[in-house]
């Protein structure tokens, strides 16, 4: 398959008019120019840019964002378990499953690191909904077993799935620390410690499985953090308790952190985590301001989430905008010398940063090799020395004409 356009392959550049072959769910030739033959879709003047990658969100929360007006613990409470105790109705979650898929291809996302609910089906929804629409994934049952409604305490570890040629690979998921008991999160260190598969005979024989990501909440909101420190009385600090459970690892996704000391920021660093950040959920539930120049300055690996339904934008160019804002009101209120993403920074972080902090190392990049997970976009505005700056602040979902899903136009 050709497709014909601008090819948006370094975002430091104005990109040039040119094609792509792609075979086997690959690129497998870029050139300037025009194409051999017709292209199956584009044009001389479409743009062509690998899709974006949210690091974190929430599925089963896609129908209750916007409900705004409560922090963190009450909108929990209030909102969040009563939307994921709907799931406990196999047909509803797999409806809702492929209709969040749905979405996210719309909104142009086409990898994704996610969260679904406690119910053990919750995983073959998302499986099933995955054949469908195959965008990159890790997903994983969320993991709880104290401080919510009964229904949602079903805390059975459903199996781990991964579906055929690696798009969707599940995930260990324990909510947070106040949501989880400290049987639980040893449970899950001992899995995470084992991975994936685990066949009993595995097992017997001592082997390791591949290794599994694990992603969790951290120091989101004040409230939670005084919550963690009366559960956990004895736990130097938040960070620690994971760290005591064996969480942390390369392949630990931390969303939010935006309460945490220097020697809980060092101890992330240490190991290699990812810290999401999550911009516009932390500006919804008026968790708190975070602070890049933290995570830069203890060179902690940085990923960036929709959080949706804590964020209430599922588009990725959005939540960058969102990013870029919370930098420069920082900056004008607490802290002259905070960080101000540029617009090529925030680009990188939604395409090639996101997929590498997920393992999708082929993906949100245009090269030879890389997965042909693109977008061809149709844009109102010049091709210049600004058009990141104008995708990331003008952004729309028309702007995407076709979407370009392991190969194959979705
Ligand atoms: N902390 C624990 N659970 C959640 C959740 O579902 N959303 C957000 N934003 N924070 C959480
Ligand atoms: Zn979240």
């Amino acid at each position: 398959m050709i497709l014909q356009g601008r090819l948006l392959i370094d975002p430091k550049q104005i990109p040039k008019e040119g094609w792509l072959r792609i075979e086997n769910g690959h690129i497998a030739e870029i050139e300037q120019g025009s194409p051999p033959k017709e292209p199956e879709a584009g044009s001389r003047d479409a743009m062509i840019c690998p899709g974006f990658v949210d690091a974190h969100l929430h599925p089963p929360q896609f129908d209750v964002m916007g409900c705004d007006r409560l922090e963190l613990l009450d909108w929990l409470d209030r909102v969040i378990y009563p939307a994921e105790t709907r799931w406990s109705d196999k047909a509803f979650a797999e409806t809702h499953a492929l209709d969040s898929h749905r979405r996210m291809l719309a909104a142009g996302t086409l990898g994704y690191a996610g969260f679904l609910t406690s119910h053990e089906h919750s995983v073959m929804a998302i499986t099933k909904a995955a054949q469908q629409i195959p965008l990159r994934a890790l997903a994983g049952q969320v993991l709880m077993d104290r401080h919510a409604p009964e229904e949602l305490l079903e805390n059975r570890i459903a199996r781990l799935a991964r579906s055929e040629k690696g798009r969707l690979d599940c995930t260990l998921n324990p909510r947070f620390a106040p949501a989880c008991s400290d049987d639980l999160l040893a449970d899950t260190g001992r899995r995470l410690g084992e991975g994936f598969p685990f066949s009993f005979k595995q097992r017997e024989a001592g082997e390791k499985g591949t290794e599994l990501f694990m992603q969790t909440h951290l120091a989101e909101s004040r409230a939670e953090c005084d919550l963690v420190r009366e559960l956990f009385p004895d736990d130097e600090h938040y960070t620690g308790i994971y760290d005591r459970h064996g969480l942390l690892t390369n392949r630990t996704l931390l969303a939010h952190c935006v309460h945490l000391a220097d020697d809980e920021w060092e101890l992330i660093a240490a190991r290699n985590c990812v810290v999401v950040h999550c911009p516009g959920a932390n500006t919804f539930l008026q968790s708190g301001v975070f602070d890049l120049n933290k995570a830069r300055a203890h060179g902690v690996r940085l990923a960036l989430g929709s959080d949706v339904g804590a964020g209430c934008d599922l588009a990725m160019p959005r939540v960058a905008r969102a990013m870029i804002e919370v930098a420069k009101l920082r900056r004008m209120t607490i802290d002259p010398s905070a960080h101000v993403p540029t617009s090529v920074e925030a680009w990188n972080l939604i395409t090639r940063h996101n997929a590498q902090a997920l393992g999708f190392h082929d993906m949100g990049r245009i090269e030879k090799g890389a997965s042909a997970d693109l977008l061809i976009l149709r844009l109102p505005f010049a091709c210049d020395a600004h058009l990141i700056g104008r995708l990331i602040h003008t952004w729309r979902d028309e702007y995407i004409t076709h979407r370009v899903l392991n190969g194959r136009i979705a």
